[in-house]
């Protein structure tokens, strides 16, 4: 019989501990449902005592999102534990994820602990979490530079008390499939041995670009759960892509000999959401769920893949969720094709959003003459979470160009009274953002500035993002648009009312 492989994904988690990303709780339990429908069996929401936000976050998806297992991550102290369990206990099944450092360089430089003492707090931490559930997992946080004799016997006094899953996180992304395979073999003999309740997992990272080949390496010594993001998101080079992993277990089970509970089909649409949420961009040749992942461009490849798709592709992008887009939206369409081509991409939308969104239909329409399934899908996703604060962007005006400071004023509803405000800047897009920093009367911090074309061509859309720092908190705001410079306006303003809500 086939073994299943248990995955774990971290993109609410690890993944969103990227750099310039700032979900709201609304955006998380947005994913958190899309994952859901991806089918994966574990869902890591947040580490709940880590902010007020990731602690509602990970309550709210504990209460609306059903099938995975939901999971917070807690450090191996009390407060934390406690803390993760509050916010997990309106769940169906819950998990409680207990990690501590064993590396020396993390134990001695950041801990200040001696190994007895963390030893100690982590059996602790597993015998706490223990109380509130049976489903706990320990991560001894830089284990592939933990000295093995230690790493071993602190998983081996996690499991005693009462650890269900044992992670080995690659924390840095140092190890090689090899040495790693090794390391597993090892914890899988000495740590779990003949205990059929005990599950060995991997965690790995992509310094070296190695996070899902060792991830993947790990099933062979015996691993049966594989955590990762969507995307592959997370920590410095990110973490391993949970897509890439499904599908090389689905593709070659004849080599790793498990398989996984996901629902393949919605791998895509998973990807695009958290893209278009995180404000992070797939490349255009990322495997499974970039855009090119499925498109022959020689004429020899197209020739081969007409008369058999076999001929060059070793998985069909239907089975990814991938397939060729046929509607083609224009001016003038009306509000029953522009429904029945979200019926077609299967968007339910409220009548509230429907009508925001063939509102937005129409002003790009009357710019561009094409909107195609990607800015379909563009659109929609924008207005469901736009948030709307108490300053709206009626105008905006700028001029520049050769030998002339770039100025730009912008006309605000600011409490119900309309105002203008004027800035300058190196760049239009900067003098529009010194104007609307006037007009909110805020000291913000642009710290992220992105603007992703939605589809090619002269006419694309763009999709902007903005991450700006208010005190020591960060907001995003994105925006959908033909021009560059009123994309980032409306997302500049979006951020700014999250800050000042
Ligand atoms: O990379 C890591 O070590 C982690 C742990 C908290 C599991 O993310
Ligand atoms: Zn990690």
């Amino acid at each position: 019989m086939t073994d299943r492989l248990i995955i774990f994904d971290t993109t609410l988690r690890d993944g969103e501990q990227a750099p310039g990303i700032a979900l709201t709780p609304d955006e998380k339990v947005a994913i958190a449902h899309q994952l859901g429908k991806l089918r994966v069996d574990v869902l890591e929401a947040g580490f709940a005592a880590s902010s007020p936000g990731d602690f509602e976050a990970v309550s709210r998806i504990a209460t609306e999102v059903r099938g995975p297992v939901i999971a917070s991550l807690a450090r191996a102290h009390p407060d934390d534990i406690d803390r993760a369990a509050e916010a997990l206990a309106a769940a169906e099944r819950f998990r409680i994820h207990v990690f501590m450092s064993t590396s020396q360089i993390h134990m001695e430089k950041m801990l200040r602990m001696t190994p007895e003492e963390v030893l100690k707090a982590s059996v602790e931490g597993v015998k706490r979490a223990r109380q509130y559930t049976n489903d706990v997992e320990f991560s001894p946080q830089d284990a592939t530079r933990t000295d093995h004799d230690f790493l071993i016997e602190v998983c081996r006094a996690a499991v005693e008390a009462g650890a269900t899953t044992i992670n080995i996180p690659d924390t840095v992304g140092y190890a090689t499939p090899s040495d790693f395979v090794e390391l597993m073999q090892r914890a899988f003999r000495e740590v779990k041995g003949d205990r059929d309740d005990v599950i060995m997992s991997v965690h790995c990272h992509n310094d070296l670009g190695l996070a899902v080949a060792n991830s993947l390496s790990s099933i062979h010594a015996g691993a049966r759960q594989i955590e990762g993001a969507i995307n592959g998101i997370g920590e410095r080079a990110g973490n391993t892509s949970i897509e890439e992993v499904i599908m090389a277990v689905r593709t070659r089970q004849d080599v790793f000999g498990v398989d996984v509970g996901a629902d393949t089909t919605q791998l895509y649409e998973t990807s695009r959401l958290v893209s278009r949420l995180t404000g992070y961009p797939v490349q255009y040749n990322k495997s499974v769920v970039g855009r090119n992942a499925f498109a022959h461009e020689s004429g020899i490849h197209q020739h081969g893949v007409l008369r058999d798709r076999l001929t060059y592709e070793i998985m069909d992008a239907a089975s990814v969720g991938q397939v060729a887009g046929q509607i083609i939206l224009g001016k003038h369409s009306g509000r029953a094709g522009f429904a029945d081509a979200l019926d077609k991409l299967g968007i339910v939308l409220e009548e509230d959003a429907f009508a925001r969104a063939f509102e937005k239909f129409k002003q790009l329409a009357d710019r561009k003459v094409q909107i195609g399934e990607d800015e379909l899908r563009a659109i929609v996703e924008e207005e469901a979470y736009h948030v709307s604060g108490d300053i709206v962007l009626l105008g905006l005006h700028v001029t520049g160009g050769n030998d002339v400071t770039p100025s730009a004023t912008v006309v605000l509803n600011v409490a119900g009274a309309t105002k203008s405000f004027t800035g300058e800047g190196d760049g239009m897009v900067h003098a529009a953002f010194a104007a609307i920093k006037e007009g909110f009367g805020i000291d913000a911090r642009l710290v992220d500035y992105r603007v992703v074309p939605v589809t090619s061509g002269a006419d694309a859309m763009a999709e902007v993002n903005v991450v700006v720092r208010v005190g020591g908190d960060t907001f995003a705001g994105r925006a959908l648009h033909t021009d560059v410079v009123e994309g980032s306006a409306e997302a500049f303003v979006e951020a700014l009312n999250k800050a000042s809500s």
